[in-house]
Formats: C-alpha cells, structure tokens, sequence
C-alpha cells in the first residue's frame, strides 16, 4: 500500500519523481523518500516523514541531481514513520523501495546480520537491500543478485531498484502487489500503478504475478516467476494523465460528496436503456452470466465497499430471489467457505480494483472454479483484469480517503445488476423492471435536491463534533447505511461511532445512551419506519440526542421526538438506501471540518490497501 516509482529520464528526475509520488500519495502518507543517480552514478538520497510535502521541502532545501532515481510514499507496517524507516533503503551499491511486506524478514536479517551486515531501521524492507547486496559482494551481476535475491523472499511485494554506478538500469518485482512499466521516448518508467507514469507516457505495460523485469532507457525485458524471458502486452492507457484538482471546494471529499449527481448519472447510464426502461448490464463478458442458472451468490468486499454489498444483499434477495452471502474479504478465505460445485457466483466490489484481500479472494474464487464479476471504479486494475466479467463504475478518480462518491456509484451498480438479474431469473413483472429502472434514473435529481441540505447538516455537525461517541442505526436496507455513516465518522472526525441494526438497540446499545450520546436515525418512511418509530422513541425516553434522518412523513410521524430533523425529497424505497447515503456523508464531513482533521489523508488509513 505504499506508492512506487521508477524513472530512467532523460531530464531531471527529482521533480518528476515528486509530481508521480502526489498521484500515489493515495497509497500512504507516512513519510516518503528519493533515490537519485548523479552524472558521476554516484547515489544521492533524501527521505522524511510525514506528507509529501516535508520530502518536497527537503529537496528544496537539499536538493539532488540526476535523470535516473526511484520514489517512495509509504503506509508503515515494520517500524514507526521514522525518516530512518522511510524507503529508499540502502546497502552497498542497492537501493530499494518496496511495497508490500516481507514475511520472512526476520529469518534473513539473522542470517544477514551473522555475515556481518548492520542494520539501520526497523523495517522488513532493509532487508531486501542487504540480501541483494550480498549477493553482489559475492561476485553476481545486479540482475544475477536481483534473480536469486527474489528466490528467497515470501510475502508480497512490488520492487523497484537502483544500483550505485548503474545510470541506465533500474530492476523492478512483482509478487501480490502491482508494479507497471511506463514506456516513454527513450525514457522508461517503473510505477505502483499507470496513474503514476501518466504524466509521461500512456503506454503501459503490467507485469504479472511473479514477473520481474530489467529496464534501460531503450528497452525492457520481462521474465516471468521460473525466470524464463516473456512478452506482455503493451496497453494504452487513455484519461490517466490529467491531474485532479480540488475547484472551489476546501477538500477532495467535499468535492466527491458534490459530484454524485454526476458520478451516479454516468454509472446509471452504463447499466440502464432509458428508453427501453430497461438494463442492459455494459461490459465484455455480460452476456456469459445467465443468471437464471446461478444458484446462489457470494459477494466480498473491504471497508465502504463491503457495505455496498450488505446493501446489495437485500436487493438481490428480493428482487431477483437469489440466495446471497456477503463475506469481509479478509476473512472469506481463511474460513474455508464451503462453495457450491455448480451455479454459484462470486461478486467482488472494489473502488481502487488494488486492495490485497479482495485480490486473493478473487483468485482463491477463481482456483475454486466459481465464475467471477467485479464492480470495479478503476478499469485497469488488477481485480479488472482479473475477473471474468467487469460491471464498471464510473465515480472517475476518488482521491479523499472516505470513499464517497465510489460507494454510491457501487450502489447504483448493483441495483441496476440486481434489477437484470431479477428478469433473467423471472422473479420481475416487467411493470416492476419498469418501476425499478425509472427510480435509478430520478436518483441523480434527489442527490442534488438533497445536496440542498448542506448548510442545515453543517450546522448539526457543530453539536455531534463535542461527542466522543456516536450510534447510528437502521433498519432492513438502512441498516448497512447505518454502519457506512459511523464508519465514515470515525474514519475522519475519529469519534467513535457504532452502527447496529435498530432492532439490536434493546440487545446491547441502549445502555451506551444518555445525553451526551447523537443517535442517528436512518429511517424513511416505509414498511418499517413505525418499527424504527419504537426504536426511537426508545433513544428519546432515555434523553438520549435524536437525529433523524426520514423523509416528510417520516418527520411528521415522528412528531417531537427527535432532537434535530434532516429531511429528504421522498423516492422510490428502492433507492432509498442509495439517497440516505448522502447526508450520513455530509454529516462525517462537517463532524471532521468542525474538529479540524486532515479530512483526505486522515491518520493512519490509506485509500488503497495493498496489503493483507
Ligand atoms: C480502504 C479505504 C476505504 C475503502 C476500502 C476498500 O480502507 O480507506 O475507503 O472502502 O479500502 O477499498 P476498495 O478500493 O477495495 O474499494
């Protein structure tokens, strides 16, 4: 989960090392690191902590020369965000940046350390310089080294490499964490991912699982895990350069939060024929899933995208009556699933189509024989690529680490998914089908009436921003909006909050309520709200502070008990959810401005995790 570049440049690279590690600051943001070659090959590196910009403010104060270096952006796990963790790390003539981690790192630095190796950090990645610099020292060529060196290393890990006294060649590694070649006009790149080389070239090349490669400015060459030299496809790679700004807006997920009526448009436009009043699911592959002939679905996420498909549970369910289960995709694997030997599907949503769990659980499904489909925003991504069929989103690029607008786009999706597959499998009246696609094709409209509420909801937030815990609850499709609106406060106003089911109030919660303590209610009114009403009066006659969250009826049912009222144009109980996801995001997003946290980058996550 650490960003990865790699420049062998024909101008200086320090500059361009620093605009590719702001586009993967995404990935980490602990601290960040350059490693540079001067005229004379000599190496020259700088390293801080914290965000980019203290790295940025090194290199003006420090600054290093040379056409050819390596970056880093990192996301710690072996050490505390130290400068002297912070990557490149170096041994001899290797310096290294890695993504990923080690797992036999321990065992190697023993063995390293016994041959007289010294140490400097606390990092599993130092160890990859010494192992490669050993080897060196033992007589072998840098790619000699590299080759063996990669032998002996578990875990996972992308790799890039720069060796003193060697301007023209850098070595990159690819084992569970992605790593693409930028080809350029005898310039080559080495990247986490093509948004990185994309201010300086569109064409691409992914290395695949267990492929290593050697670059020069003039060519490539790519062996594969058994060592053996392999070609792999040049691909073009359009729209990745332009670089996203934040407008008018004070942060990236405020931005987000004001797109959705775009981003659910573009989305709900792949997926429905307006005229028709149909869905045609977009894609190459769509039509090899017959849906009438699956069996049952399995859906696996991480984080906000999880929640997408609890959401999407209940839509598959009743509209298409399918047997679903959703799975954290962290835990899938390890549980030894018991999987069907014939019908079944597995469903994997992710934003970022990166994050290491939901990868292995994909090629886990894969190894197992079931078909795979992946609601992904990033469409060169490795769960893309990977999945048999890829059902897009098109949020465009997220960069504030609480996914917002990714997660309606995830929602409208599966909604429309869920609405094909309900015909397919005969368990829609076409007047329904009719019914169902017209509601997705009013969301963008309600979004933005609702976007209205934005002061209101800001001015709620001065008040929730003095509590130090927060319930939020839900009942039926309202419940996984429930536990994505606490998951959205913690992660940015870092309040802890608790999503639950309403129902579950009087099993546990209830005895966390008093006056110090916001519940919000996420409750339009429909077929449960007069069970949600009970729930509510609950909080209230335990003076605990209600927010609710209905719409017109909903508040005129709910007369005085709430404390404070949002309330939302009235819609389809279908989209529902996808409207109510809305000002639970505005409501974290004023929390975490009325508390003055770093609303994008907030402490220790990551938008990406690529590792386990
Ligand atoms: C991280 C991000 C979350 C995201 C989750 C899954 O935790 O901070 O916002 O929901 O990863 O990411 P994915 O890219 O797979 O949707």
């Amino acid at each position: 989960m650490c960003g990865i570049i790699g420049i062998l440049g024909s101008e200086p690279a320090a500059p361009r090392i620093i605009e590719a590690l702001k586009r993967l600051e995404y990935r980490g943001y602990d601290s960040a690191g350059i490693a540079t070659l001067d005229a004379d090959g000599a190496m020259q590196r700088r390293r801080a902590p914290g965000k980019l910009k203290n790295l940025d403010e090194a290199l003006a104060s420090d600054p290093v020369t040379g056409d050819q270096g390596i970056g880093h952006t990192r996301w710690a796990t072996h050490g505390l965000p130290t400068q002297a963790n912070a990557h490149p790390h170096v041994s001899g003539p290797v310096a290294v940046v890695h993504n990923g981690i080690i797992e036999n790192f321990r065992e190697l630095r023993h063995e390293l350390e016994a041959k007289g190796h010294t140490f400097q950090t606390e990092t599993d990645t130092e160890t990859i310089a010494h192992l490669i610099a050993a080897n060196m020292k033992s007589g072998m060529s840098e790619i000699e080294a590299v080759q063996a060196g990669l032998g002996r290393l578990e875990g996972a890990f992308a790799l890039a490499f720069l060796f003193e006294g060697r301007p023209d060649m850098l070595i990159g590694a690819r084992k569970g964490s992605p790593l693409a070649i930028g080809i350029g006009e005898g310039e080559m790149f080495l990247g986490s991912d093509a948004l990185a080389v994309a201010p300086f070239t569109n064409r691409v090349v992914y290395l695949e699982e267990g492929d290593w490669c050697v670059l020069s400015r003039e060519s490539y060459r790519i062996f594969d895990k058994k060592n053996a030299e392999v070609t792999r496809p040049v691909t073009l790679v359009q729209g990745a350069g332009a670089a996203v700004e934040k407008g008018n807006y004070r942060h990236f997920m405020q931005k987000e939060i004001f797109e959705q009526p775009d981003s659910t448009a573009r989305t709900i436009g792949a997926y429905v024929n307006v005229l028709k009043q149909t869905v045609e699911l977009p894609g190459e592959g769509a039509a090899a899933i017959d849906w009438s002939e699956i069996t049952s679905l399995q859906m696996i996420a991480c984080g906000t995208a999880h929640y997408a498909t609890r959401v999407a549970e209940y839509w598959f369910e009743q509209v298409a009556g399918l047997p679903v289960k959703t799975d954290i995709a962290s835990e899938f694997r390890y549980r030894e699933p018991a999987l069907p030997k014939t019908g079944g599907l597995a469903l994997f949503v992710s934003q970022s189509g990166e994050t290491a769990d939901t990868l292995a659980a994909l090629r886990y499904c894969k190894e197992k024989g079931l078909k795979t489909a992946a609601v992904v925003n990033v469409p060169t991504s490795s769960i893309a690529r990977e999945a048999d069929l890829v059902l897009p989103t098109l949020a465009g690029p997220e960069i504030g680490v609480a996914s917002t607008k990714a997660f309606t786009a995830q929602l409208s999706a599966l909604a429309a998914v869920a609405i094909a597959a309900g015909r397919a499998r005969g368990t829609m009246s076409r007047d329904a089908e009719i019914r169902l696609s017209r509601a997705l094709t009013e969301l963008p409209r309600l979004i933005s009436t609702t976007l209205l509420l934005d002061e209101s909801i800001a001015r709620l937030a001065r008040d929730i921003a003095k509590a130090t815990d927060v319930i939020y609850l839900g009942r039926g499709v309202h419940y996984p909006i429930a536990l994505e609106g606490a998951l959205k406060l913690k992660e940015i106003s870092y309040i802890h909050a608790e999503g639950y089911a309403s129902g579950e109030l009087k099993h546990g919660p209830i005895a966390l309520i008093d006056e110090e303590t916001p519940v919000v209610f996420v409750a339009p009114f429909d077929g449960l709200f007069d069970k949600s009403l009970s729930n509510l009066q609950e909080v209230a006659a335990r003076r605990g502070e209600v927010i609710l969250i209905s719409d017109a009826a909903g508040i005129r049912a709910a007369a005085d008990a709430p404390a404070h009222r949002i309330e939302l144009p009235d819609c389809d109980p279908f989209i529902a959810p996808i409207l109510y996801s809305v000002p639970v995001q505005l409501l974290a997003y004023h929390v975490a401005v009325e508390k003055g946290t770093d609303v994008d980058q907030p402490r220790n996550l990551a938008k990406s995790v690529t590792v386990e």
